[in-house]
């Protein structure tokens, strides 16, 4: 199959393309390169561009007009930047997004796989979330993407558009051969915040909410692999019909995590363990607006998609510390 990547030069959208490749198909990235590095790409049919560029989609269709289906990651994705600058995030997110799903729908190329967010999900009192669990999106950046999942459920009624909408929860980690990973200067999650102070190059990891009503007042997440994550794209564009028709839906929500739910406290435990480094830690209060977490229900996935996690929190970890000592190799910075 070919299958068009937006957002392919990214984190997640990079890895996704070394497993399409790995399984037999062909990826054709479509990347602005606003924050992915080039080195990403590599050789991969590549076009650099906007998501929101009608004419150079045409360009991309006309050129690849066996292009089967189309994995949608391209976005903005700081929540900080998304509340100091909204209008940014809603024009690329959502604006645009809409821009390519309606061109897709008039080129014949309605097979949408979407990358959604855990962070969509509110409170839920055993933290277990299946798809239909309440949502409150708690930033404009979770906001674009329940936006776009609704403009993909209308559509789907609407029009030939199909859609496959994936919410990840946590990745972790790089691709097996360590050619692709975090590429922040300064990672603001949880992980890349620990490797900093381990290493040294930050004072102190600072545990944000130690009275949260977890087991151990730590905030809960669902730390999953990107390699497993990239896979789960493989299962969803090879089984696209299949699952929308097994679900007799023209658009579904599936949720991709491990099933597990991971605390602040315990990931330092296993990062500890696993490292071997002791990371110096400062506990505070919660910042505003930080979210007690969740983790995922994966029965769906499983169920409909025939995919679940294989890799562990340690091999996670274990991933990503590789990734980080070879990553100056990669991009040319630390
Ligand atoms: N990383 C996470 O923790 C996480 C969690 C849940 C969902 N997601 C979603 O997964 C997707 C990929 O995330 P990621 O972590 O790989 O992010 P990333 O920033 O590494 O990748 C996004 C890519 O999209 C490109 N891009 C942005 N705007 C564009 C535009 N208008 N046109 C073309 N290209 C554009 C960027 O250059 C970048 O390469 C995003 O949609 C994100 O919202 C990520």
């Amino acid at each position: 199959m070919k299958v068009l990547v937006t957002g392919g030069a990214g984190y997640i959208g990079s890895t996704t393309c070394k497993a399409l490749e790995e399984a037999g198909h062909v990826p054709v990235v479509l990347d602005s390169l606003l924050t992915g590095p080039r080195a990403f790409v590599g050789d991969r049919i590549f076009y650099e561009g906007d998501v929101g560029d009608r004419s150079l989609l045409r360009r991309v269709v006309g050129e690849h007009p066996d292009i089967d289906c189309t994995i949608h990651m391209a976005a903005r994705i700081v929540v900080p930047e998304s509340v100091a600058q909204p209008v940014l995030y809603y024009r690329d997110n959502v604006a645009k997004s809409l821009d390519l799903f309606d061109e897709l729908v008039a080129l014949g190329k309605p097979r949408v796989v979407f990358s959604s967010s855990a962070s969509l999900y509110g409170l839920v009192e055993s933290f277990e979330v299946d798809e239909s669990a309440p949502l409150d999106p708690p930033s404009p950046y979770a906001r674009t993407k329940r936006m776009v999942e609704q403009i993909l459920e209308d559509m789907s009624v609407a029009t030939d558009l199909r859609a496959v909408v994936l919410r990840y929860f946590n990745p972790i980690g790089s691709d097996p051969d360590l050619q692709s990973g975090v590429y922040a200067k300064e990672p603001s999650h949880v992980l890349g915040q620990m490797l900093l102070a381990a290493t040294g190059k930050k004072d102190t990891f600072t545990v944000t909410g130690t009275d949260h009503p977890t087991r151990d007042g730590t905030g809960i997440r669902d730390y999953l692999h990107v390699w497993d994550l990239a896979r789960a794209h493989v299962a969803a564009v090879e089984r696209f019909e299949t699952v929308l028709g097994r679900l007799s839906e023209p658009s579904t929500v599936i949720n991709l995590g491990t099933g597990h739910g991971v605390t602040v406290r315990e990931l330092l435990a296993t990062f500890e363990q696993v490292t071997g480094l002791k990371v110096p830690t400062l506990e505070t209060g919660p910042r505003p607006g930080d979210a007690v977490g969740a983790f995922a229900n994966v029965d769906k996935a499983r169920e409909v998609m025939g995919w679940e996690s294989e890799l562990s929190l340690a091999d996670g970890i274990g991933s990503a510390l590789a990734w980080n000592e070879r990553r100056r190799e990669v991009l040319g910075y630390e």
